[in-house]
Order: structure tokens, then C-alpha cells, then sequence
């Protein structure tokens, strides 16, 4: 193959094989899908890619396997029209897009096997000017470190016959579809070409502002925004902790603490969830261990929450001989069925285990309870037959249930609901 020395890339067919796609998105979950239905209605032949063949045949029908508001539509129009469609494998295009799961192992260590695996298959379908761009949430350094030395390792120059640059995705489960496409974006290149190639490929479908770094920085960018949320709900969980020590409520503590004009204190909750901020603060303290301690910290401290709350809930139990203990919500945050890391999912599973009496649940986005045992009830019959309700998630079908019903039973609040 002709390696090309243009630092550019042209995000339409130019590739000598008369490739029919201009993007190939690799991992269809909640970030590569909704980006590969945005692109794939804004003109561009998109093709997506997942090792999961269920996930390729559920698209090529024009369904969606994630709940994700507007997608389904979004993915029905672009199967129908034929700008979108899936693979099991990379298939040749301008840009390639790197979407898949970066989890942590049991010792908190970033788990790269799925962006190795996912580099080494494209590979394959590289030509040259081709850009790769890593969107999954990384360590500083895997960019160069394992993406552009793969590529090298085969024989490619990064920077100069292929572009490689990292642009984080700081989407909004719930709110995907619109982000993707508002939300400023950081690029950075492992070379000042690539930063600039990737730069180019997102101007052109991204409405927010464009801003480049070197790939390291974009790496850290997106770790150090997870990480200062994470604190931050450290810092409100401890005082959480601190108030339920001292018989003060919480949020009243908090309203009035804000009324500071320069206070901002966010919301406590039940621990922290979700596939970011509860894994993310760990991938820069693998980088820098001893210059974490506050991130550490905080770390302890939300994944403490969870014990917390069923500690609150067992010195309530005692007072009954065997309580029904009605749990409302399951999910890592209000209005969405995403129950991965999710700390009212670990406070369910550990009241259940306590066997401190019966559990049961209140889920309105999911339509059976995970837990072993534990049924999946209606919010009236649990207010009605429960001694004790646990609120473990804000969802709006909450909100809009009668404040008076809460009144019979014992309630332990975790986020707030009969506060707001
Ligand atoms: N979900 C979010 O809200 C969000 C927001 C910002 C950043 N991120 C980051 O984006 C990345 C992806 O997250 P997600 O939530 O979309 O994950 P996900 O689990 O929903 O989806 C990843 C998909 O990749 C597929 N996959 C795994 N290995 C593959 C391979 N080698 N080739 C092709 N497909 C493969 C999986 O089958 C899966 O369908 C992660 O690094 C995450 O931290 C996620």
C-alpha cells in the first residue's frame, strides 16, 4: 500500500479499495451507537461494528438493544436509508472510531483488553491518511502508548501515513443525542498532524467548540472532570455520613450551607454509580499513585456510602420483629434502566443478604428486579404495606408521588426526594 505523507484527512471515500464508508465506529454501547446514528443522519456512511453478534443483527433491523431517548428513531431512519450498518468486524473507511468498555480489574487497575483488541482488528482495514480516534475513556499514555504502537508495531507511521488522537466522549446518559453533537470537544493528537486531522473530523459534525491538546492532556482532561465529581460528591456523602452521626438532617445542613455566596455543596446519595465517575478517578492514580491521596480518598469514601446506608436501615430494622423494607429505585441515577455500578443496586443486594426482613423493590425503568428474592413491587403497594422505605434514586415518577404517603413508614432518604 501507497503510504500518503498529507498530514490532512479527507473524511469522504478516498481510500484505493473504494471503501463505502467514511466512518467506522468500533463498539456499538451507549456512546459508539448514538454517535454512529448522529454521523450516519448528518450524511455520512457509517459503519458500525460489534464483537456482540446479537448487537449487529438488532441494528441491521433497524432496532436498538440500549434505552437511550430519540436513538431508535435515529438508528430506524439510518439502517432504512442505508447509512448505517453493522459489522462484526472493522471494515475499511476514512476514520475509524474506537468506542468500547474500559472497566478496571479486582485491584482497581485499568482494563486495556478491549482497545487492544479493538485496535489490533482494524488494523486490517487501515489504509492510508486513514485517522483513528480513541473515544473510550483511557489513561494518559494509552493513546501513543498502546493505539499508535499497535498501529506502528504493523508497520504504520502514526502522524505521518495514518492519524491517531484521542477525543473523549463527556456525554449524558439520558441526553446522548443532543450532546454528541452540542458539547465541546478535546482532541488530541500523539502529533501535532494528528491533532490536527482529528480536530478537522470533528468540526464538521460537532455545533461546540473544537479544542486541541496533545493526546496525553485529552486523556487527563477527561479523567480530571470524573475525578473532581467524584470528590465533590465525596465531599457531600461525608457530611451525609457526619449528619446521620449527629441526628441533623442533611439537607437542610446542605440548603443552608449554600445560602454562602460562594458555597456550592453538591447532593449527597446512596454512594457513587455508573460506568465513569466511580471508575475513572482509579485510572489516574494508576498513573501517579502517590499523588492521589485526596482521589483515593474520595474513592473510600463513596464506595463506603453504599454501607453506610444499610447501616442507617438495620438500626431503623430493629425496631420491627421481621420489617417489609420497600427499596425505591435500582438504578446508578434517576430516569434511565442503567443499573451497571450501581450503589442502590449494592444497598438492595446487601439488605437482601442482611436478611434484616423482607425486600422489596420499586423500579419503574426496569421490568424485573435483578436481586435474588426480591420482588419487584408497585410505589403504592410498597408505601402501603412497607415499615421502612429506603429512597435510593431520585427518579421524576418519584417526585411525583404524594409526600403524605411517605409519612406512615420509617424512610431513610438518600437523596433527598422528600426535600426537594
Ligand atoms: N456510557 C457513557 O455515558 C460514557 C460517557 C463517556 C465516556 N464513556 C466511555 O466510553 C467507552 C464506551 O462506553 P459505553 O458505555 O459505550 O460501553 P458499552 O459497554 O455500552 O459499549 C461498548 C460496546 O463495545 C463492544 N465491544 C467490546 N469489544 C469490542 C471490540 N473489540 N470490537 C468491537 N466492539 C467491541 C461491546 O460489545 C459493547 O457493545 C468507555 O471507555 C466509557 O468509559 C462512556
Amino acid at each position: 500500500m501507497e503510504p500518503s505523507t498529507n498530514p490532512r484527512v479527507e473524511h469522504t471515500t478516498q481510500d484505493g479499495d473504494g471503501a463505502p464508508h467514511d466512518v467506522c465506529v468500533v463498539g456499538l454501547g451507549y456512546v459508539g451507537l448514538p454517535t454512529a446514528a448522529v454521523l450516519a443522519t448528518r450524511g455520512q456512511r457509517v459503519a458500525g461494528v460489534d464483537t456482540r453478534a446479537e448487537v449487529v443483527e438488532t441494528i441491521n433491523a433497524g432496532r436498538i438493544h440500549i434505552v437511550e431517548p430519540e436513538l431508535d428513531a435515529l438508528v430506524r431512519a439510518a439502517v432504512a436509508a442505508g447509512t448505517l450498518r453493522a459489522f462484526p468486524k472493522p471494515v475499511p473507511a476514512a476514520a475509524f472510531l474506537i468506542c468500547v468498555p474500559t472497566p478496571f480489574d479486582a485491584h482497581h487497575r485499568p482494563d486495556l483488553t478491549y482497545v487492544e483488541a479493538a485496535t489490533r482488528s482494524l488494523v486490517a482495514a487501515l489504509r492510508p491518511g486513514n485517522l483513528v480516534v480513541l473515544e473510550s475513556t483511557v489513561p494518559p499514555g494509552t493513546s501513543r502508548d498502546l493505539v499508535a504502537a499497535i498501529l506502528a508495531e504493523a508497520g504504520w507511521r502514526p502522524g505521518e501515513n495514518v492519524f491517531v488522537a484521542h477525543a473523549p466522549e463527556r456525554v449524558l446518559p439520558g441526553a446522548v443525542i443532543r450532546e454528541v453533537v452540542e458539547n465541546d470537544r478535546v482532541v488530541g493528537g500523539v502529533t501535532p498532524a494528528c491533532t490536527e486531522a482529528g480536530a478537522d473530523f470533528y468540526e464538521k459534525f460537532v455545533g461546540g467548540e473544537v479544542l486541541r491538546c496533545s493526546a496525553e492532556t485529552a486523556e487527563l482532561v477527561k479523567l480530571a472532570e470524573n475525578a473532581f465529581r467524584d470528590v465533590n460528591v465525596a465531599y457531600a456523602n461525608e457530611l451525609a455520613n457526619v449528619c446521620d452521626r449527629l441526628g441533623l438532617d442533611a439537607w437542610e445542613v446542605i440548603r443552608l450551607a449554600n445560602r454562602h455566596p460562594r458555597v456550592n455543596i453538591l447532593r449527597p446519595g446512596p454512594g457513587v454509580g455508573g460506568h465513569c465517575i466511580a471508575v475513572d478517578p482509579w485510572f489516574i492514580v494508576a498513573v501517579a499513585p502517590e499523588h492521589t491521596p485526596l482521589i483515593q480518598a474520595a474513592r473510600r469514601v463513596n464506595d463506603e456510602r453504599p454501607h453506610n446506608v444499610v447501616a442507617q436501615v438495620r438500626t431503623l430494622a430493629e425496631r420491627f420483629k421481621r420489617p417489609r423494607i420497600a427499596c425505591f429505585g435500582l438504578t446508578y441515577k434517576p430516569d434511565i434502566d442503567d443499573i451497571r455500578e450501581s450503589p442502590a443496586l449494592e444497598v438492595v443486594q446487601a439488605l437482601a443478604q442482611a436478611e434484616l426482613g423482607e425486600v422489596v423493590v420499586v423500579e419503574p425503568h426496569l421490568s424485573t428486579c435483578p436481586v435474588a428474592g426480591v420482588a419487584l413491587v408497585s410505589a403504592e403497594e410498597a408505601l402501603k404495606t412497607a415499615d421502612i422505605v429506603v429512597v435510593l434514586v431520585a427518579h421524576r415518577a418519584f417526585t411525583r408521588l404524594r409526600r403524605e404517603w411517605f409519612t406512615r413508614p420509617s424512610v431513610v432518604d438518600t437523596v433527598g426526594l422528600l426535600s426537594r
